[in-house]
């Protein structure tokens, strides 16, 4: 029997998106020179346009964050901190609605996550944070702590809201001003952010939102005004970033790139660990650094899990990310697109095999459909280096330790998946694994209590939790 959806698209009213913006700084938007397009990935709507910070002004954001770290914010107790992070994380669920829709446009995810995921943990971060700002010298971190000052921080563009309050919460908490830069193609939630810090009250200065590209990032890492830098992205450019600040007393921490495993065992609850799968590399067009994108299956069940696999993937709903029936949205951009297009193709290339959902991609937009490659080995392309959508790749194994041994030849460590009813396999699997995060029978489960970061090329520090709080405090910091 098939089923046809009706359309149940989110309404856009009472959200309001401005022709162009400039920058936050010191509290007040401020015009920029340059602008660039910001559009929508689902349908190529150019929804605005965005300024591009030259030195000038990211000085001016420096200037102004030190100039409020000094006079205010270093001054103010940790319970007036507080108060200004609960007013934040309040606002964040007053107007939840309206973040959520202009996060699925300018991002293409779907409205779904955006509305279930990305703004209720955004300000869950608040939230948390808020409660350790008057707390510090309970968080097993010494008693005289100190923030750095101002820290320059710069997003992705996967979970763009997200991303600001993992970075923004925390340096507040701690007592750090800030200058965050967001990614160029996903702007505008971070700028409605800067509205609600003016509706917060938050003092001028104490948080500055500053727009542009690549270079615009490159000047904050390099300005001398600034004592932090926090980074999440590309692994390339995380290195750009560590090399750039070894010769300084920047401290520093990166959140890098990552092709976590995710491991069946033979004896795993199938259904659920298929649920666990799709969720592992479909949840955000896999547009995830902790992605589940190589699947590690245990041969003697690989047929039937591959089988009921292929299946439920015939069900993902592919389109519109503004209907909240849509389980899979846009690709972000052109560009993530034709990377995903060239790393596939080598798939094939490679002798790989490949199978694609079955189901009508937009015409207009940047799509593509939920894929896996089986016959993967170890040295293809598609097994090592981070795909960043819709595709997984999947390897087996005979032995549990042969599972570890594949699971760890990566150049990253990020996060990993185990799937067993056995409890003792569990933790034996979990003890081999070199990853940050490790999920047992279920995958992409995020909590701000919890620390997230990885080894190797997957980043410095954590994110997250009182490891993560640390990481804005001098002395005890991470870099
Ligand atoms: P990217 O690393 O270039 O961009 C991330 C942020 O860094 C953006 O705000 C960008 O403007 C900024 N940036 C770029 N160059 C910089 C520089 N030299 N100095 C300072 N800041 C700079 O990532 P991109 O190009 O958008 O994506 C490329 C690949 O990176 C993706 O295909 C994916 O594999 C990976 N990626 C991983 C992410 C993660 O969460 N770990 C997030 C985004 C991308
Ligand atoms: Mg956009």
């Amino acid at each position: 029997m098939s089923f046809n959806y009706a359309p149940a698209p989110e309404s856009r009213g009472n959200l309001s998106i401005k022709p162009r913006y400039g920058h936050f700084i010191g509290g007040k938007f401020v015009a920029g020179s340059k602008h660039f397009p910001t559009i929508n990935p689902a349908t190529e709507e150019v929804l605005s346009q965005i300024a591009l910070a030259g030195k000038a002004d990211v000085d001016a954001a420096v200037q102004a964050a030190r100039k409020a770290y000094t006079s205010t914010w270093s001054k103010m107790s940790g319970k007036e901190r507080g108060k200004y992070l609960f007013r934040i994380a309040r606002l964040l669920q007053e107007r939840s609605r309206e973040f959520a829709v202009l996060e699925t446009l300018d991002n293409g995810k779907p409205i779904r996550e955006s509305r279930d995921v990305d703004v209720p943990l955004a300000a869950a971060h608040f939230f948390y944070h808020a409660g350790w700002a008057d707390k510090l010298e309970f968080a097993g971190l010494g008693t005289s702590t100190k923030p750095y000052g101002v820290a320059g921080q710069i997003i992705p563009w996967n979970f763009p809201l997200l991303m600001l309050a993992w970075k923004i919460a925390p340096a507040l908490a701690a007592g750090n001003t800030v200058v965050l830069k967001p990614a160029e193609s996903t702007s505008l939630t971070a700028l409605l952010f800067g509205e609600l810090c003016q509706q917060a009250q938050l003092p001028a200065g104490v948080v500055n939102i500053i727009t542009g590209d690549g270079s615009t990032g490159a000047h904050i890492v390099n300005h001398p005004g600034i004592d932090k830098i926090a980074f999440t992205g590309s692994t390339e450019v995380g290195k750009i970033i560590a090399r750039a600040v070894a010769p300084t007393s920047k401290s520093v921490t990166l959140e890098l790139g990552g092709k976590a495993a995710n491991i069946i065992f033979e004896d795993a609850a199938i259904d659920e660990a298929i649920e666990g799968i799709v969720n592992g590399i479909f949840f955000n067009q896999g547009h995830v650094c902790c992605a589940g994108s190589r699947l590690i299956l245990q041969e003697n069940i690989a047929d039937e899990v591959l089988f009921k696999l292929k299946d439920r993937m015939a069900k993902i709903r592919v389109g519109d990310p503004m209907d909240k029936n849509t389980d899979l949205g846009a690709i972000n951009s052109k560009e993530q697109l034709l990377k995903i297009g060239e790393l596939t193709a080598s798939g094939d290339a490679q002798g790989a095999q490949r199978w694609s959902a079955p189901c009508e991609l937009p015409t207009k937009g940047f799509w593509f459909a939920p894929t896996i490659f089986t016959g993967v080995t170890d040295s293809h392309r598609i097994a090592r280096e981070e795909i960043f959508g819709p595709v997984l790749s999947v390897l087996t194994f005979r032995t549990p330790q042969e599972a570890i041994d594949k699971a760890n030849n990566t150049p990253f460590g990020l996060s990993a998946g185990v799937w067993s009813q056995k409890g003792s396999r569990i933790l034996w699997a979990s003890q081999g694994l070199r990853a940050g995060v490790i999920w047992a029978n279920t995958f992409n489960k995020f909590d701000p209590t919890s620390p997230f970061g990885g080894y190797k090329e997957s980043g410095w520090g954590r994110e997250g939790g009182r490891h993560g709080l640390s990481a804005y405090l001098k002395g005890i910091g991470h870099g």
